[in-house]
């Protein structure tokens, strides 16, 4: 019952990619539990990296319930982190370790060997890079990745200027991450510097899924999926990737409906 009604709006396109928009958050963040649901249990060994930010959360909430209902078992899978801000660890409320965790690793009792996360409180960073690369190396890639986007049109910390060659590691963060970052923390940190998985490993993903909710992430969304792809805009290199799938709710594609309109 819970997940019978998916208020489906209309669909779109955009360069000939077609996107279906939902009625709000919720039957957004169910639609994506589903998808990933679908996913797992025909790739029950797959390898997942997963962000945390604000937008997953509720299709990572759902794929939980999911499972507790046995419609799915997570546990088969593997997952790597998508990125940290370096210097906060798990003990920092609102770093990417901590909220993975208690909303989604934790819940859904994922092994502690089929998983690799950054530690970014590890001042050995090239330590931390090499581990995230030889878990996907192992794993033979990314089978999904399930991303957000940044105001700044970033993915994970793959920053407005990285390269579709970026394999990870260390990145000066935006000006606009820095300001925006600030939403999950409720005690100021420097927020100078991330770690992530980078836009060569994330775009040999099979699938790629990308949420975006809300109006404020309307222009960026345009942005992004209309303009070339272009360094300036990380997630615009989603465009032309074969598995890639966009989930909006009618907020986050605003933008793209009154063009779809003209
Ligand atoms: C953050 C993270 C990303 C996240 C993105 C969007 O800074 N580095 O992994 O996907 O920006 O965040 P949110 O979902 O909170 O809007």
């Amino acid at each position: 019952m819970l997940f019978s009604i998916l208020a489906c709006v209309f669909g779109g396109t955009m360069r000939n990619r077609e996107f279906i928009i939902y009625e709000d958050y919720d039957s957004l963040s169910k639609a994506v539990a589903l998808r990933m649901a679908e996913f797992v249990r025909t790739n029950p060994q797959s390898l997942l990296c997963l962000a945390a930010g604000e937008t997953p959360l509720g299709a990572l909430r759902a794929l939980v319930a999911l499972q507790s209902e046995n419609k799915v078992d997570l546990r088969t899978c593997w997952y790597v982190g998508l990125d940290e801000w370096l210097g906060l660890g798990y003990g920092d409320p609102g770093s990417c370790a901590q909220i993975m965790q208690d909303i989604f690793y934790g819940p859904a009792g994922i092994p502690s060997d089929h998983l690799s996360v950054f530690d970014g409180l590890d001042e050995d960073t090239d330590f931390q890079t090499k581990k995230a690369f030889d878990f996907i190396k192992a794993r033979g890639g990314i089978s999904l990745a399930l991303l957000g986007i940044g105001m700044n049109g970033h993915l994970g910390f793959n920053e407005p200027g990285t390269t579709v060659d970026f394999p990870g590691g260390t990145i000066d963060l935006d000006e606009t991450t820095r300001t925006v970052g600030k939403k999950y923390f409720a005690k100021p940190f420097p927020l100078d510097k991330g770690i992530t998985i980078g836009l060569k490993h994330l775009l040999a993903a099979k699938r790629i899924l990308l949420m975006a909710n809300g109006e404020k992430k309307a222009g960026i969304v345009e942005t992004c999926m209309r303009e070339s792809p272009d360094p300036s805009r990380p997630a615009s290199f989603l465009q032309d990737h074969p598995g890639f799938e966009l989930y909006l709710d009618k907020g986050a594609a605003s933008r793209l409906l009154d063009r779809n309109q003209e």
